[in-house]
């Protein structure tokens, strides 16, 4: 994990610095959607992380569902248990992908942009750490949860709002990571795909 400047990190800064953002000047992001070479790598990026977007609202409304009674354990657990395994497995899958392979070629290609691969990657690893407590707070309302559809005593309500404060940060955090991230790298490929249709 980078070290970066306190103000630079995922929980405190509001968006990358200027001089991060000039091939998104270039390329604004209300024009990716319009642009042809969005297609392929770009796309599938872009698609990736509006999964990881939804899961994350979905996961966050049902356990407020949960807390406020508008749904019972026995149809929140299975849902639950799928849709955070999904996202919390698919986010630390594709952090690995762009740590040990995408960060480093588009960093090789674009020197400049160092800065911002740094400030992702300490990203990653507060998110990384987020993914652990929020993976433990789960297991413990699955645990809790399932011993009140079993009938036994249960916690699940003290737990299901702790991991409903949880799941806001993590909202928050990953919002902000994704959006940089996005800033960073997709005007790149829209970038370096018009200079060579074959970059990767
Ligand atoms: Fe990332
Ligand atoms: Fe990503």
């Amino acid at each position: 994990m980078k070290d970066i400047d306190k103000a630079l990190t995922v929980d405190v800064r509001n968006g990358l610095p200027d001089e991060l953002l000039g091939l998104l000047r270039k390329f604004p992001r209300d024009q990716w959607a319009n642009d042809a070479r969005l297609h392929g790598l770009a796309e599938g990026w872009l698609q990736r992380h509006n999964l990881f977007r939804e899961l994350s609202v979905l996961i966050g409304g049902m356990t407020t569902d949960l807390r406020e009674g508008r749904t019972s354990p026995t149809t929140f657990l299975p849902l639950f248990q799928r849709r955070m395994g999904l996202l919390l497995g698919e986010l630390d899958t594709h952090h690995r992908v762009e740590d040990d392979y995408y960060f480093p070629s588009f960093a090789a290609a674009a020197p400049k942009l160092q800065k911002g691969f740094d400030i992702l990657d300490n990203d990653h690893g507060v998110i990384h750490g987020a993914i652990y407590s929020l993976g433990t707070a789960s297991r413990e309302l699955i645990a809790a949860l399932s011993g009140e559809v079993s009938g036994r005593d249960g916690d699940a309500l003290r737990v299901a709002e702790r991991l409903a404060g949880e799941i806001e940060g993590f909202d928050r955090t990953l919002l902000r990571h994704l959006q940089d991230e996005e800033a960073l790298i997709i005007p790149l490929i829209l970038e370096r795909t018009r200079d060579d249709p074959n970059f990767r």
